[in-house]
């Protein structure tokens, strides 16, 4: 049997008192610091200033409020946010202020994989997943699932435990705990991550994951399917990375990204939505292909989310200033070209602030061992010059109440307002 240990109990939404009461009271206090930070430039206030140009920085009322970037999201009927680690949420006020302020949608970096999710096979922790969906109730934010089905992020127990006779139910049960717990409470699940792996040599293009090992190319469907039964209003989403440009190899992944979209549709499975990455380099200029892909998914009715966006500036050399420079370009063209899409209506960065990105990890360090800044705030919270090209782009997007601009109007062709009208 089965064990659950969080505070949204099996009967859905309790947020334990103690979490909920100390967190506002964390909130509350960051509020009252954020006042007092209002009158002050950003990075001073007695804090150590963080590596980062120490150039005026603009002040908090600059990019609060209805300067922030959910703000002008709602503006343009789209939803705008980042990938968010609990314990910070609940340990650090700058990081739920900044999280709070600028993003109407959350997605848990890491408390929503099966690694976090199953410490052991017959049970389940959603303690750190519950926090990020009540702080995000709690600030009015969506919240997206990631995710469902991947090859990575796999509990230690998993490959001593599943097998091809149990795979399939293993996957079943997982899906329709998880994504049940929070049915109707999530704006969308990845429901399978990352699971096109053109280098594999596949006709199908399919990853020689542990998935497909033990259930067949049959459990992306399986997985798409128990995910609609287990949530009826979630948008289900195909997430992957590397298929932004026009390099040869991302061509071919694009394509077997289409293909596979095409024989789930083409077989009835319930898929709504793609979900581009967009882990780009500075410099990057993602371009027409991408773009005639995500005008394909529209034709199917299908949207297209910017789930993990952040731009590495590993490759520059450069100032500070040049280098954000450079990533601050890299945002403002990749995504004034995308939110021209109106089947393109979320954006979430990878992380808020440069002082937690994956990307100052040991894995994807600069090797001048220079911090990453690679995401709209630096490590001390302060806006960077991407973060006002993320908003500039979002500005350049068609205002809401135009037709097509209704984040959930779920688009297929020939809907409200014939096709010229979004072109
Ligand atoms: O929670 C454990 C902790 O208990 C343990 O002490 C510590 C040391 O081993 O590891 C912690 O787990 C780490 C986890 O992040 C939480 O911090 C894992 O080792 C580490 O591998 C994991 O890295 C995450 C990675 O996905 C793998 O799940 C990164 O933070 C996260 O940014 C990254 O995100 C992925 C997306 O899910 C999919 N697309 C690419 C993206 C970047 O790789």
């Amino acid at each position: 049997m089965a064990e659950y240990a969080g505070v949204i109990g099996k009967e859905g939404i309790k947020a334990s008192p103690k979490t909920r009461r100390e967190f506002l009271m964390n909130a509350a206090a960051a509020a009252a610091a954020g006042g007092l930070a209002t009158a002050l430039p950003l990075g001073c206030g007695g804090r150590k200033a963080g590596p980062g140009p120490q150039a005026a920085a603009p002040t908090l009322s600059a990019v609060n409020g209805p300067r922030s970037l959910r703000a002008h999201a709602a503006e343009h009927g789209m939803l705008v946010g980042c990938a968010v680690v609990p314990e910070k949420l609940d340990g650090e006020p700058d990081y739920a202020r900044t999280v709070a302020e600028q993003a109407s949608i959350l997605v848990p970096e890491n408390a929503l994989k099966w690694a976090a999710l199953r410490p052991a096979p017959d049970q389940y922790d959603f303690r750190k997943a519950d926090d990020v969906v009540v702080f995000a109730l709690s600030h009015d934010q969506k919240v997206r699932g990631h995710n469902l089905c991947w090859h990575e992020a796999i509990p230690s127990w998993f490959a001593g435990t599943v097998t091809k006779d149990n795979a399939a139910q293993f996957l079943t049960q997982h899906i329709l705990t998880v994504a049940g717990r929070y049915a109707g409470k999530l704006h969308s699940w990845d429901v399978v991550n990352e699971a096109i792996d053109v280098k594999g040599g596949r006709p199908d293009g399919l990853r020689d994951s542990p998935w497909l090992q033990l259930a067949g190319p049959g459990y992306i469907e399986l997985a798409f399917r128990t995910a609609r039964q287990a949530d009826a209003t979630a948008l289900l989403t195909y997430n992957d990375y590397g298929i932004e440009l026009d390099t040869p190899e991302q061509i071919d992944k694009r394509g077997q990204v289409m293909m596979l979209v095409r024989r789930l549709k083409a077989r009835g499975a319930p898929i709504d939505a793609v979900g581009v990455q967009s882990h780009l380099s500075a410099g990057d200029a993602p371009g027409a292909g991408l773009q005639h892909f995500v005008r394909e998914l529209r034709e199917m009715g299908m949207l297209v989310f910017i789930t993990e966006l952040d731009v590495n500036d590993r490759k520059l050399a450069d100032s500070v200033a040049d280098r954000d420079a450079v990533v601050a370009k890299t945002y403002r063209d990749f995504l004034t070209m995308m939110l021209a899409e109106p089947n393109v209506n979320v954006v979430l960065t990878w992380g808020i602030t440069d002082r937690y990105t994956w990307l100052n990890g040991p894995k994807n360090a600069r090797p001048d061992g220079k911090p990453e800044r690679p995401l709209p705030f630096d490590y001390d919270y302060s806006p960077t010059p991407a973060f006002f090209a993320e908003r500039d782009a979002i500005d350049s997007r068609r205002r809401s109440g135009h037709p097509g601009s209704d984040p959930y109007a779920p688009f297929s062709p020939g809907q409200s307002g014939s096709r010229s009208e979004y072109q």
